[in-house]
């Protein structure tokens, strides 16, 4: 890919610009897609210099040497944000895909030593370059289907030097990527077989030895801890998120997924994030609606584990909570790249309008991020990150499922068409 000249996209049916209102979008804000009918923007050294209709953007000074593509018939909006995801493994898990088949559940997987603990090994094997191989692919199929930036976590190496292998490859996969990455540190996935006797040795290995090694040099920008039965109680994520702060780390957390947590003494360290949060308590709602904190949540999982319940978006959404989507892309419980996808399952499975999975995708889950200002919306001075879908309907985005429509990404301004379904001829 090399960079682009000057380009304009222009008479998109709708171009969803999501413009003009602060960040994270919360109730009915996140109703308002600022939705240009026969839209365009004009992009140019990697940002975004123009947007509005076709007539407007036609008219600014750059537009003249710019390279015109002809949306007519497609949706243009901000490529998604996917602000959760476990990209650094080797393999598939096949034998636990099987045993939950036949009837077992991701808990009981994981205590006879399945699940997160069966991708160590093969993480631990792997060179970096490797690993990176791996991210890269994963990276390339999510952009395939519209997203341009990807948080990444580490977690599957689970000892200090595999932790930072896998931390090395994410760096090395995102020089090679045109889009966004965010690293996250995830030393605090499981406690690993080695320390299954001593857990809070392991907790001291993180906060001694592996957050202090990924601040500096910089290898991450947050902290992640799973919090849950069966991987980190309270007290220990406390510890942990606490030498993150110290260390400089941002911080989010994995809570709530299996089992309820009280929020109060996470929310103290000010997470940009809280993920899962199927069982939060409504008592937790309104504190949460105060607080800067996205709630992520990522019903792909509920989907590919076969489960009846899904995160209580509406209660969520209606409280006043920040809510941003995501894919959690992983070998064990969401082994999916598919933004669209997730936005299918939010709709059906999660009740959320179309047009607040929209939202929940792009600018929400920038400002899970921290990177509302740079990414999310269509608007002068940000980021170039556009994708261009060939629906003529905002709502076929969640609509249509099994089938991609992206047909053009632009990441940071640099465009991508490799491996899209060549596009149909337009429908105008
Ligand atoms: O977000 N919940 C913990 N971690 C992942 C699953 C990881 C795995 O099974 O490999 C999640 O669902
Ligand atoms: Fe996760």
């Amino acid at each position: 890919m090399k960079p682009s000249p000057p380009v304009l996209l222009t008479h998109a049916t709708q171009l969803l610009s999501l413009r003009g209102q602060t960040a994270p979008r919360r109730r009915d804000q996140m109703l308002d897609l600022g939705i240009i009918s026969d839209g365009a923007v004009l992009l140019h050294s990697g940002v975004v210099v123009a947007v509005g209709s076709t007539d407007e953007v036609a008219r600014h000074t750059l537009a003249g040497n710019a390279e015109e593509i002809d949306c007519r018939g497609k949706v243009i909006l901000p490529g998604f944000v996917d602000s959760h995801t476990h990209p650094v493994f080797t393999a598939p898990r096949l034998v636990d895909f099987e045993k939950r088949i036949a009837g077992a559940s991701y808990e009981e997987i994981a205590a006879a030593g399945g699940g997160i603990r069966s991708s160590l090994a093969g993480v631990r094997e792997a060179t970096t370059a490797q690993l990176a191989q791996h991210v890269t692919r994963a990276l390339n199929e999510m952009a395939q289907q519209g997203t341009t930036t990807v948080e990444a976590k580490s977690g599957y190496g689970l000892t200090l030097e595999s932790e930072l292998k896998s931390l090395q490859a994410l760096k090395l996969a995102a020089e090679g990527w045109d889009g966004t990455l965010v690293s996250t540190l995830l030393g605090a996935h499981v406690v690993p077989p080695e320390y299954r006797s001593d857990p809070d040795a392991y907790v001291s290995l993180i906060c001694e030895q592996m957050i202090p090694a990924a601040a500096s040099p910089k290898l991450a920008e947050y902290v992640d801890v799973f919090c849950e039965k069966g991987a980190f109680t309270v007290e220990q994520s406390i510890k942990i998120l606490r030498a993150a702060v110290e260390h400089g780390l941002k911080t989010r957390v994995h809570l709530c997924q299996l089992t309820p947590a009280e929020l109060a003494p996470i929310l103290q360290f000010n997470p940009d994030s809280l993920d899962h949060m199927d069982y939060v308590a409504d008592g937790d709602l309104p504190a949460l609606a105060k607080s800067h904190t996205v709630v992520t949540l990522l019903p792909a999982v509920n989907y590919y584990l076969g489960l009846d319940q899904f995160p209580p978006a509406r209660k969520l959404i209606d409280s006043g909570v920040a809510v941003a989507l995501a894919t959690d892309y992983n070998p064990g419980s969401s082994p999916t790249p598919s933004m669209p996808f997730v936005l299918s399952a939010a709709c059906t499975h999660m009740k959320m309008a179309p047009a607040e999975a929209i939202t929940a995708a792009t600018i929400n889950g920038a400002s899970a991020l921290n990177l509302q200002h740079r990414k999310g919306s269509l608007e002068p001075g940000k980021d170039a990150d556009v994708a261009v879908f060939e629906v003529t309907d905002y709502r076929e985005l969640a609509y249509w499922v099994g089938v991609n429509r992206c047909r053009q990404v632009f990441l940071n301004g640099y465009r991508s068409e490799s491996g899209l379904t060549p596009g149909l001829p337009n429908r105008l």
